[in-house]
């Protein structure tokens, strides 16, 4: 029988911390409903978690942090709400360059960013150049993201590659048609956690979460907090990733490797 590619898991064998934290932050619009609010009001006070996790984030000790902003499903939403969360990533991202270069956070992004206002395009453009030289922390925001666009953009990029001769079809693997999707430089997510107790993915990183732990939060984003990112990392640490193979096979590894 041949051998199965095996996924290669991001997170260090033994370690109870994610390496890579994926988050569909969802439950703005509930948020502000349940106060009688309007829903941008939901995603202004969203903003502020963004700003509360990505310090939780990096305080934890987590090193990559994917944020689900924006899917290429919502531009179908309201246009008073699409240019308000448009304003809002905008407003975001002049007030936030600073910090990510004071804290050394680097900036990246997923999605067709190239379809976004040209105002967020160039702020954007601001501060990944401003933040490109940092290592220790990765923030990557989601915008105008989508698993399946990303397949397609991906696989017309391959097929690219192909017809000028720099990939080989008969060579082709995981391994290397994976170097074509947005994620191309980062380590699968270990844990994705959605809010706002929807238990859906919502067309988000379908590839690279094949191994993924999920927890799904009750928590409506603008509520959640540190304390809910740490329980949900000790969750993560108490489940046993076992890639297909059994618990016993995975005990015997991890008994052999500490002796
Ligand atoms: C998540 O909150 C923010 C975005 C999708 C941009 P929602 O706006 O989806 O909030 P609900 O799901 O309506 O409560
Ligand atoms: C997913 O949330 C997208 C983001 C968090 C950006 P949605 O609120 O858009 O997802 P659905 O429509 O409920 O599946
Ligand atoms: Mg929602």
């Amino acid at each position: 029988m041949p051998a199965a590619s095996s996924p290669v898991p991001s997170q260090p064998k033994g370690s109870a911390l994610p390496t890579h934290v994926a988050i569909i932050m969802d439950g703005n619009g509930r948020w502000a409903r349940q106060r009688g609010l309007p829903r941008i009001e939901g995603h202004r006070r969203g903003v502020e978690t963004v700003r509360a996790i990505i310090d939780a984030t990096r305080e934890l000790g987590i090193r990559y942090l994917t944020l689900y902003a924006f899917s290429v499903e919502n531009w179908n939403r309201p246009q008073d709400e699409v240019g308000a969360l448009m304003g809002l990533l905008e407003y975001f991202l002049k007030r936030e360059t600073k910090t990510l270069v004071k804290n050394r956070v680097r900036l990246l992004t997923i999605g067709r960013t190239h379809e976004l206002p040209a105002v967020v395009r160039n702020q954007l453009e601001v501060a990944m150049k401003a933040t490109a030289k940092f290592t220790e922390n990765t923030l990557v925001l989601a915008l105008n993201y989508g698993a399946r666009t990303e397949v397609v953009d991906a696989a017309r990029a391959y097929a690219a590659a192909v017809a000028a001769g720099k990939e080989k079809l008969n060579d082709s693997s995981w391994a290397t048609f994976s170097r074509y999707l947005y994620t191309a430089d980062l380590p699968d997510p270990d844990l994705v956690i959605r809010t706002s107790g929807e238990t859906r993915v919502s067309n988000f990183l379908l590839l690279q979460g094949a191994y993924a732990e999920f927890i799904f939060s009750p928590v409506l984003w603008p509520d959640f907090t540190k304390a809910d990112l740490a329980t949900a990392c000790a969750e993560f640490g108490r489940r046993e990733r076992r890639y297909g193979q059994t618990s016993e096979q995975l005990k015997l590894a991890g008994t052999a490797s500490s002796r």
